[in-house]
């Protein structure tokens, strides 16, 4: 689909998805069409960075309802949507990077080729556009942070823009996977982002050994939830902190398990 309203497309935004479109992907949408003249918004779900075959092949898929939200937008707009194999021939494994420590921690961890299948897929994504921006959600901040480790390495001349994390009237980070939670789970997810604003308001108070524990015990206290993690890091470089007091740049980091579903969410702290 592409409304051609310009000639000139001396700015090219792309914005990576993988479908299931909602507040937050049209937050990226509107930045993009705001910052280039053409934006191109790719709906592939990306099988090499599902560690979980079931998380695959559950993930939500609307491309219909995705269309229709793109069309509303009503510029010029560019929807890549291809298949498996378009993107991997034959080979459906992605590209071994090193991201030094980046990948090894939090998401990373849990989930262990993730970050290749992403940096593959990004890779891939930013070599045949050549956008002059690409935009992506501080929801997946450990994301963000790989890719834009990713263009600094590969020497890509795309500007990585951040957006910040777009919630529901609940506190609740939006998410496609937030689709596959139960009536009652979605009722009890907003105790994330809770947790995690109470916790900043401890910052000066209480150290980090000290938040942990208080973080557990919110967790263990609900039965629903299994604690994945929960981090307090350099926003930057995302290595551990001392002393919560004097570093700056800070955010914290959690991942739980509600039900059937995994959850990130992370805020500045
Ligand atoms: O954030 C996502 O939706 C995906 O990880 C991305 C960036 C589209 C790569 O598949």
């Amino acid at each position: 689909m592409l409304h051609i309203k310009s000639n000139s497309f001396n700015r090219i935004g792309l914005v990576p998805t993988m479908g299931s479109l909602h507040e937050g992907h049209l937050g990226l949408i509107i930045k993009a069409i705001k910052q280039n003249d053409i934006v191109i918004v790719t709906i592939f779900i990306n099988p090499t960075q599902f560690d979980d075959k079931l998380d695959f092949i559950k993930y939500p898929k609307n491309i219909d309802e995705d269309l229709k939200k793109i069309r509303g937008f009503n510029s010029n707009i560019l929807v890549y949507s291809p298949n498996v194999e378009d993107l991997y021939n034959n080979k459906i494994i992605s590209k071994k990077f090193d991201f030094n420590n980046l990948d090894k921690i939090m998401e990373g961890k849990y989930r262990k080729s993730h970050f290749n299948g992403v940096a593959t897929i990004v890779y891939k994504l930013l070599s045949v556009f050549k956008p002059t921006n690409a935009y992506f959600g501080e929801k997946d901040y450990q994301q963000l942070i790989i890719i834009k480790a990713l263009v600094l390495q590969k020497k890509i001349k795309t500007k990585i823009i951040s957006c910040k994390t777009i919630r529901n009237k609940n506190g609740l980070a939006l998410s496609s996977r937030n689709l596959l939670l139960t009536n009652k789970e979605t009722n009890l997810a907003p105790i994330i982002y809770k947790t995690l604003k109470k916790v900043k308001s401890f910052k000066n108070k209480m150290s980090q050994n000290e938040i942990l524990v208080y973080v557990k015990k919110i967790f263990h206290d609900q039965n629903e939830f299994k604690l994945e993690y929960f981090k307090i890091l350099n926003e930057k470089k995302l290595t551990s902190v001392d002393n919560l007091k004097k570093e700056k740049k800070l955010r914290a980091f959690i991942a739980v398990r509600l039900g059937k579903i995994r959850l990130i969410d992370n805020i500045k702290f």
